[in-house]
């Protein structure tokens, strides 16, 4: 069980801005921090606003203490002199607006968005995840949106800043704590929970006192002074939602009654539930695209380029590196000669196609990419690449 110990944040100072994620309507960016990690920043000055900042926290807390996986939520520090680096005038505004402390998720490497029609989950996950979004009154878990990523064959729980939706607007008074949450009916795995009552009391005890206070102490506070609610409010919100849980845990039940009669069966809802494709099974960022940004910016070495993610997250061994690598080299290879043979290259062609691609394997060779690279090549800490001190 997670214990309230174990939500407080770390903070971390970005180094880099790498790449936008342009899927996400508040624009969140790949960063590379001063840890070497690759985070999903969200800005604090982007159209949503700052308490969807506040509810990333809260919500990734209270996730994380009832037993989903969300990726580790840090502080970051932003200098808005990072703006400087960056062409698009958009993204270059957001940085500004945003200097100073933002929110971040670990960047889960190769990661693919859930995809209801392919991926399958346990019942104790589904059942989980509904009954935490009824009780965040998280509006972001549908179908069309999932907010769900595949990651080590393993569903990750993103995307929490459309919940809370009760902190709009809002003064800090408890009005109907017991509400139930109406577009829990659109829920991606709604048809799967179909045990919320039985799972209810093991929940609603992982929820204790000091849970609750962890998971708003760590909202910094002058986020919450922007917003101008107190920490106190949010933990009594939860205090009077859980203990008049009955009700929006009963709006739930009966949601899933519903789509399941109507679509015949729960066979037939969660059928329903999948008729919305994700758009592509490919990873969040193709893994060029992190490359591409850091050398057209003409910073970071090539051999430190292709590792840092990996390195970042620690727990790939320098091995993995190089099978990863020597794999990359052997598609280059296979594509080149795929590319030459469609191509029905002339001999003399076809030789000079060849030759340019040794020498791609020279390059990569000397900078320890290649696949024959020394075993030394990836196991020596990369040069870190140059970044503000
Ligand atoms: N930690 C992560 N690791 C890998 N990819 C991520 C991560 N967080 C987000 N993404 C990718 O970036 C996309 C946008 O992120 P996110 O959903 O958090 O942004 P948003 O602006 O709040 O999106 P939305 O359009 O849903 O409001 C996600 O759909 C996912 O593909
Ligand atoms: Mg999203």
């Amino acid at each position: 069980m997670t214990g309230a110990d174990t939500l407080a944040l770390r903070t971390v100072v970005v180094r880099r801005y790498v790449t936008p994620l342009r899927e996400g309507g508040s624009m969140p960016a790949v960063v590379e921090a001063d840890d070497l990690g690759l985070y999903v920043l969200k800005f604090r000055r982007a159209g949503q606003g700052g308490r969807a900042l506040i509810a990333e926290i809260i919500s990734g807390g209270i996730a994380r203490a009832l037993g989903l996986p969300v990726p580790e939520i840090v502080l970051a520090e932003l200098d808005a002199e990072l703006a400087r680096t960056e062409p698009d005038p958009e993204i270059q505004d957001l940085i500004r607006a945003s200097g100073w402390l933002n929110v971040a998720l670990d960047y889960l490497s190769g990661a693919v968005n859930f995809d209801p029609a392919v991926d399958e989950v346990t019942a104790d996950f589904a059942n989980r995840l509904v009954w935490f979004d009824a009780l965040v009154s998280n509006v972001d878990r549908t179908a069309r949106n999932t907010n769900l990523l595949i990651w080590h064959r393993r569903p990750w729980l993103i995307d929490h800043g459309a919940s809370l939706t009760f902190h709009h607007a809002w003064n800090g008074t408890v009005a109907d704590p017991g509400k139930p949450f109406a577009p829990i009916a659109e829920h991606v795995l709604l048809a799967r929970a179909d045990a919320l009552a039985q799972m209810d009391s093991e929940l609603a005890a992982r929820l204790t006192p000091a849970v609750l206070h962890a998971a708003v102490a760590a909202v910094p506070p002058d986020f919450l002074a922007e917003a101008g609610v107190g920490a106190q409010a949010y933990v009594d919100y939860f205090t009077a939602r859980l203990a008049d849980r009955a009700r929006w845990l009963q709006g739930a039940i009966d949601a899933r009654g519903c789509a399941v009669r109507l679509r015949g069966g729960a066979r037939g809802a969660a059928r329903g539930a999948r008729g919305i494709h994700q758009r592509r099974r490919d990873p969040v960022v193709p893994e060029e695209r992190l490359f591409a940004r850091r050398h057209r910016a003409g910073r970071g070495t090539a051999a430190g380029a292709g590792c840092a993610c990996r390195r970042a997250h620690g727990a790939t061994p320098p091995g993995r590196d190089r099978r990863h690598l020597r794999r990359r080299a052997r598609g280059w290879t296979d594509r080149a000669a795929a590319t030459a043979r469609a191509l029905s290259l002339a001999d003399g062609a076809a030789q000079r196609h060849h030759s340019n691609l040794a020498g791609a394997h020279r390059v990569m060779r000397r900078s320890g990419r290649g696949a024959g690279a020394r075993d030394g090549a990836h196991g020596a800490p990369a040069a870190r690449p140059p970044g503000p001190a």
